[in-house]
């Protein structure tokens, strides 16, 4: 994976605007910030932000809240987060109104690593961990790779609306309920998209990633295509000091918040 030091951009602190508030995922919604100078073309898709979630006068809660970077337009020098209101810092950040500033620190993590020679990207999200995939399939488009979009939600309220993917994505749904695409886990779908993909790329819930593994371990041949995974871990510090929330990997534990999020998944160990 890229490493952090590799980023174009060193971690700062900003105030950013909010400008958009769009409700999507049922309860969750996508929020458009101003960046700073340029910001906007100096990230990459994997990293995140830690964002106070609170009023300047208050202290509560006392930790940033890490939000992965969804999109960012370049033009315009903005960038959007998915957020789901989990608890107290999140539902305090989507119920803001526009102009707020809120107090960001990042970019922070490193980058998901698309190898010179892959045309062709299967992302694999589901929940909140859409974000971090829509700025890779933005990324992708760009290059001119093909990208294979897979979303699984329990019903179709709950998957990302299509028109916050580029138009060139191939956008490939699941629910539980049946009520949009195929019926059942995403992952079921993804067996049939191996054999087509030079890599996959995948964001989610833990069981999301077990089940993924299996599939991918029962189809691949030898370690081809190789899967990179985002993994969410509770962070505190952000800054590597901390070591809450390192991962377990071949090399070693890594924090996730210098040397992760974005790790290769024949190198972390699954307990
Ligand atoms: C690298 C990284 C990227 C992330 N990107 C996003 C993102 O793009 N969008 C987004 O909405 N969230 C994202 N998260 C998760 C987000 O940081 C947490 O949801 C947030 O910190 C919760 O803070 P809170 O104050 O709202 O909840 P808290 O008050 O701290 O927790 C309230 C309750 O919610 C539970 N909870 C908290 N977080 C989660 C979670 N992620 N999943 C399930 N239960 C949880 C807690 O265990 C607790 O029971 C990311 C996390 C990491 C580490
Ligand atoms: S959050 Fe402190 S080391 Fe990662």
């Amino acid at each position: 994976m890229q490493s952090a030091a590799g980023a174009t951009m060193r971690p700062r602190e900003f105030l950013a605007e909010l400008l958009a508030i769009e409700p999507v995922m049922g309860d969750s919604a996508i929020l458009t910030f101003t960046a700073p100078e340029g910001f906007a073309k100096a990230v990459g898709a994997g990293q995140f932000l830690d964002s106070l979630c609170r009023p300047e006068s208050a202290h509560d809660p006392l930790l940033r809240r890490p939000y992965s970077i969804c999109s960012v337009d370049r033009a315009r020098n903005t960038f959007t987060i998915l957020v789901r209101p989990y608890g107290r810092g999140s539902a305090w950040l989507i119920n803001q109104p526009v102009g707020t500033l809120i107090d960001t620190l990042g970019p922070l993590g490193n980058r998901f690593e698309v190898q010179p020679k892959t045309n062709r990207l299967l992302l694999v999200a589901g929940g909140v961990g859409a974000a971090p995939l829509v700025l890779l399939a933005e990324e992708a488009v760009r290059r001119g790779q093909s990208v294979a979009y897979m979303m699984g939600a329990q019903n179709a309220e709950g998957l990302l609306p299509a028109h916050v993917l580029p138009e060139e994505v191939e956008y490939v749904v699941a629910t539980d309920d049946g009520s949009a695409g195929a019926k059942g886990f995403v992952t079921d779908l993804v067996g049939e998209y191996l054999r087509w993909a030079d890599q996959v790329f995948a964001c989610g819930p833990e069981p999301m990633f077990r089940s993924l593994r299996r599939v991918v371990l029962a189809n691949r041949i030898g370690n081809a295509p190789p899967v990179q995974v985002s993994l969410e871990r509770t962070m505190a510090c952000g800054l590597g000091a901390c070591l809450g929330c390192v991962v377990e990997t071949k090399h070693g534990m890594r924090t996730s918040c210098v040397q992760g999020p974005v790790y290769d998944m024949d190198e972390v160990i699954w307990s």
